[in-house]
């Protein structure tokens, strides 16, 4: 009854705002595709497309469209995301700077006209609606703090502030740890001065709040990204949020979590910058510390408005430098892509990982994807199709449970393994890397049903629990696992679709025999049955 009524009113939203005017709650389920709108796809897209090639040093149009992300939504979708991330869509100088061209949209001339490069406005509207018509999201990045001019610090072109009353007085940010300074002054330099916007003047609150309500209403927005949140006091943030009134998820660059948690209180979400440092220490080499990751978890589980729900959990993005261009361990890389599929937060992934890209910082990391043909079986495509499905069948059979309870980290003797709880998930992580010589394993207690047959849906290998619902795995050279219980495969079956219910099981586990598994299926229809 409830649910049938959220569809009607789901499809009114639809038809009248064109959009899906998604709340945080309906984002938590969803998992995010970041790209840069430059750097996915070209437009008439053909194969001779992909001997167009992108020079990344030379940071510089490469002719990315919105029309060429519509042609490859099924790259998208069929990869399990759910709602794409692409980049400022507002007109840019069209300047060649000493740090390059605009290409990434982030030097914003004209904000109530958009940027050329990427299509026309039905282009933009075309791409929102072919989203919808795949129920996915459309998530805009939105730069507010600071604006470009193609004149230096000579700010009449810029539209629709030009006015000095409308800019903070200049002074360039020397201190990023003095607040004052971090929000009043200019970021960039005399060779690229950002102008930034006076969002102490009211009549620039108003006109922020204005423009963003009418852009996400025109082009069908489902949520946006705040760029540079910390740049902006807060109670900006507040209402200027109010007014889009769509999800927001911001960017507030900080390694800490207490530096963050006020910004939880005023945006629907935050990027997880705080553990992507420690992610990202923890996996690049054996010598990693796990815990160091697991304390900075537990500290925003603590002080964060929504604990860790309302996060956007990445490996990489396009400001920091490429994971795999720290190291080239499959193991360790494989281990690190997985986490941010297997914690309490929103996934984010960013375009390119999947196909095991390996820029290192900026520019490099903006590498063009035609390059790689959007090879579905580029290195990383199955195993995101797998994570965002496993990630989907967790959610789904008591859709508060997985999205409401905080995951936990369940104590193992060797500080290189790591066992995330998140029911009906375990995963199963470790830095060993894929050359350790000894054998090492998981112990985890009271983790399923007693004697439940749970599989690790990356290799598919399936497990009996012991008798108090624990076990003992073992890692195979280096490799993660993700065990969920065998019966949240589903009828769908988008994990492990080869898995026969009577596969010998491998391991310490047992399989199921046929006469079981027809048990299982029964029971599982049946509990399907009486939900109905
Ligand atoms: C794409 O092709 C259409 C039809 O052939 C054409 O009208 C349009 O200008 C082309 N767009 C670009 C960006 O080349
Ligand atoms: C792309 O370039 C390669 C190498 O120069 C060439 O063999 C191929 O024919 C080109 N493909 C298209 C579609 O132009
Ligand atoms: C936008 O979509 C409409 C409806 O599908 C279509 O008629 C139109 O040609 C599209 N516009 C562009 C620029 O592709
Ligand atoms: C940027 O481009 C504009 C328009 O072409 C031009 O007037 C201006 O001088 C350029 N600025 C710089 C710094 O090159
Ligand atoms: C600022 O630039 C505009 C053109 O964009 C020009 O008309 C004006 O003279 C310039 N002002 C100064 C003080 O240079
Ligand atoms: C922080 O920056 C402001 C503005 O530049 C300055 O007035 C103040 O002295 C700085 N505070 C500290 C502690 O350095
Ligand atoms: C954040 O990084 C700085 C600089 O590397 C370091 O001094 C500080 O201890 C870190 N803070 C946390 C909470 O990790
Ligand atoms: C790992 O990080 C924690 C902080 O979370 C620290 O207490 C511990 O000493 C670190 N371990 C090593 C081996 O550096
Ligand atoms: C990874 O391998 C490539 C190619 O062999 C090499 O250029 C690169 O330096 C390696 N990266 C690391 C972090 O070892
Ligand atoms: C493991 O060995 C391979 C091949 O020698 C190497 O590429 C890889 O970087 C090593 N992994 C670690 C974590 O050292
Ligand atoms: C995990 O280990 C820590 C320290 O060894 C201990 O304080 C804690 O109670 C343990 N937690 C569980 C759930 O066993
Ligand atoms: C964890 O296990 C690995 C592989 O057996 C071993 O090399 C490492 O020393 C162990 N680490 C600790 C902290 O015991």
């Amino acid at each position: 009854m409830i649910s049938s009524l959220t569809v009607v009113l789901t499809v009114v939203t639809f038809f009248t705002l064109g959009s899906y005017a998604a709340t945080a709650d309906q984002w938590r389920s969803r998992s995010i595709y970041q790209l840069v709108t430059d750097r996915f796809a070209l437009a008439n897209d053909s194969s001779s497309n992909s001997n167009v090639t992108c020079d990344t040093s030379l940071r510089q149009y490469c002719g990315g469209t919105w029309q060429g992300i519509i042609d490859h939504l099924d790259y998208i979708q069929d990869m399990g995301f759910d709602a794409v991330w692409i980049s400022p869509v507002v007109a840019n100088i069209e300047n060649t700077t000493a740090y390059g061209q605009a290409y990434h949209g982030y030097w914003t001339q004209d904000m109530t006209s958009l940027n050329p490069h990427f299509g026309t406005a039905e282009d933009l509207k075309n791409l929102s609606a072919a989203l919808h018509a795949r129920d996915m999201y459309l998530m805009l990045d939105v730069v507010v703090n600071d604006m470009v001019s193609p004149n230096g610090l000579n700010l009449t072109s810029l539209v629709p502030f030009s006015a000095p009353d409308q800019f903070h007085q200049l002074c360039y940010i020397t201190d990023d740890n003095n607040q004052t300074e971090v929000q009043q002054c200019w970021p960039g330099d005399s060779t690229l001065p950002r102008a930034d916007i006076n969002t102490d003047n009211p009549s620039v609150v108003t006109a922020l709040e204005t423009w963003i309500s009418g852009v996400v209403q025109e082009y069908g927005v489902d949520g946006i990204r705040l760029d540079s949140a910390k740049h902006i006091h807060s109670s900006f943030w507040a209402w200027f949020t109010e007014n889009a009134g769509v999800f927001s998820l911001g960017e507030v660059l900080s390694n800490d979590t207490s530096y963050v948690a006020p910004y939880t209180q005023v945006m629907d979400a935050v990027l997880e910058y705080p553990s992507y440092y420690p992610l990202v220490s923890a996996f690049s080499s054996p010598q990693g510390n796990l815990s160091a990751l697991v304390d900075t978890i537990e500290s925003a589980q603590n002080i964060y408005k929504s604990s860790t729900f309302m996060t956007g959990t990445f490996l990489e993005n396009h400001d920091q430098p490429r994971f795999t261009s720290l190291t080239n361990d499959t193991a360790l890389i494989t281990n690190a892509i997985t986490w941010p599929f297997i914690t309490d937060g929103i996934p984010v992934l960013y375009y390119g990982q999947e196909q095991g890209y390996q820029g290192g910082s900026d520019p490099n990391n903006r590498e063009a994807l035609w390059l790689s043909n959007f090879d579905t079986n580029g290195p990383y495509v199955s195993h995101m199709k797998t994570l965002n499905a496993a990630r989907k069948a967790a959610i789904a059979p008591q859709t508060s449970y997985f999205l409401t309870n905080p995951m936990t980290f369940m104590n193992q003797s060797n500080s290189s393994m790591l066992a995330v709880s998140k029911p009906p998930m375990i995963a199963l992580l470790t830095n060993v890397g894929s050359n350790a010589t000894e054998d090492v394993a998981w112990t985890v207690h009271s983790a399923f049903g007693a004697h439940e047959y749970v599989i690790d849906v990356l290799t598919c290998n399936t497990i009996q629990a012991d008798s108090k619902g624990g076990m003992t795995v073992k890692a195979l050279k280096g490799m993660p696992q993700v065990l969920m219980p065998m019966n949240l495969l589903g009828k769908s079956r988008s994990l492990c679709p080869n898995f026969q219910f009577s596969d010998k099981a491998t391991g310490a586990g047992h399989s199921l025999s046929p006469r079981q598994a027809t048990l299982v299926v029964i029971a599982l229809v049946g509990i399907t049955l009486a939900f109905v």
